[in-house]
């Protein structure tokens, strides 16, 4: 159950003995750890008053997509929609940024900050379809929680 891991949530980022940088990594190690369809998990935000976001705190693959343009792929449609967006199946999106031939899947949420969208946290799932209101509720939670640290 993802219910069960918002108190370790709320302790990782409690801890002031850690940057809020590293408390992010740590964020985005748990739930990659801790779920098993959840494959690479990071956090992007807005690049000042640039219509652009830059990749910030992530587990798993590096990758080259450190800089997306607003509206460009998922994350860049969330900048500008300010929506949730979970996407079933990748392969039937044509505005998608691909990055590894292993994801199946993948979930945006939008991160707002005193009702202003700020950034976003960004899940690929190797796994078909795996998405559910759950995951939609837990991750809007974490993301509230972030703002209140960032
Ligand atoms: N697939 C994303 C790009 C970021 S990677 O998933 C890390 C997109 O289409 O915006």
């Amino acid at each position: 159950m993802l219910t069960s891991l918002r108190p370790k949530v709320l302790s990782i980022l409690n801890n002031e003995s850690k940057n809020v940088d590293a408390r992010l990594e740590e964020i985005c190690e748990l739930l990659r750890d801790s779920i098993d369809y959840y494959d690479w998990v990071g956090f992007y935000f807005r690049n000042g008053n640039k219509e652009e976001l830059k990749l910030g705190p992530y587990a798993g693959e590096p990758t080259d997509h450190t800089t997306i343009p607003f509206g460009k792929g998922i994350c860049g449609q969330v900048a500008v929609s300010n929506e949730n967006f979970v996407v079933p199946d990748v392969s039937a999106q044509d505005n998608y940024i691909a990055c590894s031939i292993t994801v199946k899947a993948e979930i945006v949420v939008p991160l707002f900050v005193n009702g202003k969208n700020i950034g976003q946290i960004d899940i690929d799932s190797n796994t078909p379809d795996p998405f559910t209101e759950e995951d939609e509720r837990f991750l809007e939670f974490v993301n509230a929680e972030v703002a209140k640290v960032l």
